[in-house]
């Protein structure tokens, strides 16, 4: 089985061929950096037209890396929500096209759950599992039960961990894209002890009992901190030693709420291989998957983090997603309308603050 993927939920335009064999043909992305610079962050409109003026060309270049033409599909996967609006239906309606002029099954993917099951392309893992999900828009704890069957255990009350890096890298003056600049200006800070000692921040909900998160207290004391240094711009020592304070605090929270998952998980589902999955744009980073690997080591479970090119959005993950619901014989029809919010478990209360993050 093949498949093509798109991905155009947010500032990637990406497309990607993959196969039931769990083979990356091709995948390709294309940031659009260049077009968000100046204003320190995605313009939904200007990311719309981005993917508009690239994506025909990408899908091009993505079918020939694979040797393929669109005959030799056998389905057309696109993201179809949640994300940005516009972005989103440039990359569904050209999904829909496709499918419709070459008789192929259209698979409307929630780009979520493609997060979620980028472990089973890279790593063939088996269902359940314990997932933390970070990414931009999203920080959540859930289990994979099966395709399409997510309970949500946790998720954040305000902003998401990636939010969270996007924002304070912009107070600290690094340029966009915040979280992997933040990430390159710890690794600068020699001495952690004395960053955490210099600059103390915030663990917000740590020792709480659920497994829920919040991250904008976070940011505000960043913010205090950022403020009470002399005006102008940072000096690379500070903003070195702010990241790196930053990072610990916010790995301590998250390894804080997993570990709560991860009782609870052992305890309901007594898996033969427990595993914790990390995925989503913040998984990339590599404090966090150090932390995260420990816990999961003192917890004697299994590990999976997809490799970094993997986590960020991509659409080798679209492809994947619509491979899994395909060969569940699921299929969408061509009047699917794009979803602006998708929650991967229905069920889950929504939480208050949490607007369209729950
Ligand atoms: O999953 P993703 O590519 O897009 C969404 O679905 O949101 O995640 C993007 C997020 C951004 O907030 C970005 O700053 C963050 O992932 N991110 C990182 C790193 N790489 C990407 N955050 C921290 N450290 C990184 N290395
Ligand atoms: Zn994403």
């Amino acid at each position: 089985m093949k498949v093509l993927g798109i991905e155009t939920s947010c500032d990637e335009t990406a497309a990607a061929v993959v196969t039931g064999g769990r083979e990356i043909l091709s995948n390709l992305v294309l940031s659009q950096l260049e077009e968000h610079r100046a204003f320190g962050g995605v313009v939904p409109e200007i990311a719309a037209r981005a993917h508009l003026d690239h994506l025909n060309t990408l899908i091009k270049a993505a079918m020939d890396d694979a040797g393929l033409t669109f005959k030799d599909l056998d389905g057309v996967a696109a993201t179809s929500g949640p994300g940005l609006i516009g972005g989103v239906m440039v990359g569904m309606m050209a999904g829909k096209a496709i499918a419709a002029a070459h008789d192929l099954p259209f698979i409307a993917v929630n780009h979520l759950e493609a997060h979620a099951l980028t472990p089973r392309l890279t790593d063939d893992l088996e269902f359940p599992y314990l997932l933390l999900l970070v990414s931009g828009g999203h920080t959540q704890l859930l289990v994979a039960e099966d395709v399409g069957v997510y309970r949500r255990w946790g998720t954040t009350i305000d902003d998401a961990a990636g939010e969270c890096f996007d924002k304070s890298a912009k107070m600290m003056g690094l340029p966009y894209p915040g979280g992997p600049n933040l990430e390159r200006a710890a690794r600068a800070c020699t001495d952690n002890a004395a960053a955490q000692k210099r600059f103390p921040l915030p663990r917000p909900m740590f020792g709480r009992k659920d497994c829920d998160f919040s991250f904008s207290g976070l940011k505000t004391a960043v913010r205090v901190h950022v403020d009470a240094l002399p005006e102008g711009q940072l000096k690379a020592d500070d903003v070195a030693m702010l990241a790196s304070s930053f990072e610990s605090a916010l790995c301590d929270v998250i390894v804080d709420r997993c570990g709560n998952a991860v009782q609870r998980f052992i305890d309901t589902y007594n898996p033969k291989t427990p595993t914790l999955v990390v995925s989503g744009g913040v998984a990339a980073n590599t404090a966090l998957r150090a932390a995260l690997q420990n816990l999961a080591t003192t917890r004697n479970m299994a590990f999976v983090a997809p490799p970094q090119k993997l986590c960020s959005d991509n659409g080798a993950m679209i492809a994947w997603a619509g491979i899994e619901h395909l060969r569940l014989g699921h299929k969408d029809r061509l009047d699917f309308a794009a979803r602006p919010r998708w929650p991967l478990d229905p069920e889950a209360e929504p939480k208050r603050g949490a607007g369209v993050k729950a």
